[in-house]
């Protein structure tokens, strides 16, 4: 058990099976890689997104050895436990995502805000093509309809934290991803 300010967390994924599904995950990113090599002159753009999805992007690029570009885009919704129902998405002038198929690699998705309004920012700004690849997807809390291309682990509508993941700012260190407790 694990106290991040107020409120303590019980381990929910350990780190080795985080690593065993980012292997897997591996095999999907490497098919993406490939095709869009064969596809286009350019590329394949993978977008992390600030901060919570940090490591999973670092661990998921480094299984990769062809060439792709990185960026990293900043977007803010949730407070304390819960989601604020608006997003906000920093984007730097000098990005440009024209003609470009983009691989959107998120932490969590939850009501599906957050990935819905940059799917189609990106796509407004003339990416080709928007894939989504995220670790942890909570189904039962979308309000929002949308669903990533690939996801590590479906789980139910729990706030988790750890492996990029925070509690106000806390937590993101962690290895492995915690459960708030109950108790
Ligand atoms: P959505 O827009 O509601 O889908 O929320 C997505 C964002 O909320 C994620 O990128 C996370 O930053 C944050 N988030 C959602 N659920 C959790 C959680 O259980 N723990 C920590 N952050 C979360
Ligand atoms: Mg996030």
């Amino acid at each position: 058990m694990i106290t991040l300010h107020d409120k303590s967390f019980v381990p929910f994924i350990s780190a080795t099976e985080i690593a065993t599904r980012v292997e897997e995950l591996a095999a999907h990113f490497d098919a993406l890689v490939s095709s869009n090599l064969q596809e286009r002159n350019q590329p394949l753009l993978v977008l992390g997104i600030l901060r919570g999805a940090v490591i999973f992007h670092s661990d998921l690029i480094r299984t990769c050895t062809a060439n792709i570009e990185v960026e990293y885009l900043r977007t803010h919704s949730y407070k304390g436990l819960k989601s604020t129902g608006k997003v906000s998405i920093d984007v730097p002038p000098s990005f440009d995502v024209k003609d470009r198929h983009v691989v959107i690699v998120e932490d969590i998705v939850d009501s599906g805000l957050t990935l819905k309004t940059l799917v189609d920012l990106l796509l407004t700004k003339g990416a080709t093509k928007v894939t989504t690849i995220v670790l942890l997807d909570k189904k039962d809390a979308r309000t929002t309809p949308f669903t990533p291309t690939l996801v590590g682990f479906d789980i139910p509508d729990l706030f988790v934290v750890g492996y990029g993941l925070d509690y106000n700012g806390l937590g993101r260190n962690l290895p492995s991803i915690y459960q708030l407790s109950e108790l």
